[in-house]
């Protein structure tokens, strides 16, 4: 246990917990003001959401990345660890809250529970954590601080009266969150290690022992080596310590250049003296959805590699390969944990790096076994899937859909022309519904969740957990422009689905490709066989032709746009190709009637 060093909390007077919640509930506003109470920032140092730390997040009003902060309340150390709070990093929430004894399960009091209250609750119910629910928002006039209790109580099998009912806004009833968690949740007790890394700053939990500075490490599924070269906690800065006991959250300096010799879950431990286990359920995260990136100017592609392996520096998830593709060039085939991590990524390439991308529509990872063959290979892009094959599987998710009882219709409607497979329903209270579905991922990355969105007038809340890989009858159809394959347009249908959707593609295609001096054929085929097609009128677009009268600046300002948007096109075989083509196929659900 720990030895001599100073300054380690008596471990029953450590609280670690996290707060969880669906997005917008009010997760960040609550962490803000749980620093201003315990006085850990002076209010006039308080940044809104000072958690939320990337500018991106602060954007997208969204929690990405994990922290942990130290607070005192009442003679007892609570650590905060904030965790990200969106389906892409379920494995994320889970490890971190594996670092936690409690969680504060924030309901807000207008909206009752949501898809991701409900899937962090059953995260935070497998990891054996106490749960504090509070109702949030209820200075509102639209709140509903009964009705969202009494859901919160049937869900937890809790007396509503346990419920703390607060404003994260104004600060009401926030002291009450605190002193719940001081009686409620228990103190850390001393079990294996656990420990979790965040890029070259590992974020770490230590329980068995403690560690030091300069002591030698190890991690045990990477076997990465380092000296731990400054250890602290966040309060809420870096605040450097000699040691880190058992229970503390904290955070350890490696020394380590490439994000990718740490894994989030795995386990640290001394090198002189190694645990013999690792803390069990390290996963190691990855990819299933997958798309291609190509810079704009095919000049800038040394420029595109720096950058993705920059990134990748503090984004173990990233994954990248350079790809070529006949149509685009040089590029790279990245990996993503969902649709979200994939527009981070893609916004930061372009804002940090400065890049112009040209990035194809979204697709899912399939297991494939050619003829004759008994190996299965993985494929991340469309292009590679074989004309002839054995056997061909996608990935599947269980998928959970919160929705107003009037609106069940319409997700149903949705998840069968998504070849969704009923699983569950029940009645959250007499107006709500809570749905589950098995789904291919290969539905969803398309325009899923736009089109649960509109057909449920935004009231449909949605998550998923990915359930592995199941057979598919899936086709390959290509899309031709000008009469050749354009490579970054095939994509894998059911085969059901492979007409009416070849159509609408086409459809969308020809209203995205501008017209050229000459009649465009663009066709959609499965092998050598044509099944859908239409074609881009030859006109030259003038855009001069607007400008009557001689306003040079005018029409210099056209000029200037026309060759900014010339940016984003891509030259196929003599046609000019924009981005907005690429990614038609996103919005090709939208035309598609139940079949
Ligand atoms: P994500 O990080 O996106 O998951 O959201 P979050 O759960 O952290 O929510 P956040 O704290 O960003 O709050 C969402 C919105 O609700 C913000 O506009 C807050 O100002 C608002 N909000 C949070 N708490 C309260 C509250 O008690 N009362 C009122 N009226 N608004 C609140």
């Amino acid at each position: 246990m720990t030895s001599t060093i100073d300054g380690l909390m008596d471990q029953s007077k450590i609280r670690n917990f996290s707060i969880i919640a669906h997005i917008d509930h009010g997760k960040s506003t609550l962490a803000d003001r749980i620093l201003e109470v315990t006085d850990t920032v002076a209010e006039r140092d308080m940044r809104a959401q000072l958690l939320d730390s990337m500018d991106l997040e602060r954007e997208r009003g969204i929690t990405i990345k994990a922290q942990a902060v130290r607070v005192a309340w009442k003679g007892h150390e609570l650590n905060l660890i904030d965790t990200p709070g969106h389906v892409d990093f379920t494995y994320e929430v889970s490890r971190s809250l594996q670092a936690c004894e409690g969680a504060l399960l924030v309901v807000d009091a207008a909206q009752g529970i949501e898809a991701q209250t409900l899937a962090n609750a059953y995260l935070a119910i497998e990891n054996g954590l106490e749960i504090v629910p509070v109702v949030n928002k209820i200075d509102l006039p639209s709140a509903d601080p009964d009705g969202a209790s009494q859901e919160v109580a049937d869900l937890l099998g809790d007396d509503p009266a346990k419920v703390v009912r607060i404003s994260a806004k104004t600060g009401l009833n926030v002291p009450d969150v605190l002193d719940a968690i001081i009686e409620r949740v228990p103190a850390p007790a001393g079990d294996p290690a656990y420990d979790q890394y965040r890029g070259v700053l590992a974020f770490v939990r230590v329980v068995d022992g403690s560690f030091s500075r300069r002591e030698a490490l190890r991690t045990m599924a990477t076997a990465t080596q380092f000296d731990a070269e400054e250890l602290g906690f966040f309060s809420p800065t870096m605040t450097p310590v000699e040691s880190l006991g058992a229970g503390e959250v904290g955070y350890v300096v490696t020394g380590l250049k490439d994000v990718s010799s740490l894994r989030v879950g795995d386990t640290i431990t001394s090198v002189a003296r190694p645990a013999s286990e690792p803390v069990p359920g390290y996963k190691d995260v990855k990819p299933m959805v997958f798309a291609g990136l190509y810079p704009s100017d095919s000049d800038a592609y040394p420029e595109l590699r720096d950058a993705l392996e920059r990134l990748k520096l503090n984004d173990g998830a990233l994954l990248y390969e350079p790809e070529v593709s006949k149509a685009l060039g040089f590029g790279f085939r990245c990996g993503f944990l969902g649709l979200l991590h994939m527009e981070i990524v893609r916004e930061r390439l372009e804002r940090e790096f400065d890049l112009d991308l040209i990035v194809t529509a979204p697709t899912v990872a399939y297991r494939v076994r050619e003829r004759n063959d008994t190996e299965w290979a993985e494929l991340h892009n469309p292009a590679d899937f074989p004309r002839e094959f054995e056997e061909v599987e996608e990935p599947y998710v269980k998928a959970s859909i919160i929705v107003p009882k009037e609106y069940v219709g319409a997700v149903m409607e949705l998840n069968n022309e998504r070849r969704g497979v009923f699983d569950h329903m029940e009645y959250l209270s007499p107006e709500r519904v809570h749905l589950t579905y098995d789904l291919p991922l290969g539905e969803i990355v398309l325009d899923y969740y736009d089109q649960l969105k509109s057909r449920t007038r935004g009231y449909a809340s949605f998550d998923y957990d990915l359930s592995g890989f199941k057979p598919g009858k899936l086709v390959r159809v290509d899309v031709l422009v000008g009469g050749e394959m354009v490579d970054a347009l095939s994509l894998i249908i059911h085969r059901d689905f492979a007409y009416e959707r070849g159509k609408l593609l086409v459809e969308k295609l020809r209203e995205e490709i501008p017209r050229q001096m000459f009649d465009v054929p663009i066709q959609a085929a499965i092998g050598s066989r044509v099944i859908a097609r239409e074609t881009v009128k030859a006109r030259r677009k003038d855009v001069l032709a607007k400008c009557y009268g001689g306003d040079i600046s005018r029409k210099r300002k056209l000029l200037e746009k026309q060759k900014k948007g010339k940016k984003r096109m891509k030259q196929v075989g003599g046609v000019e190709v924009p981005q907005e083509a690429f990614l038609a196929v996103l919005s090709i659900g939208q035309g598609q009637k139940t079949s």
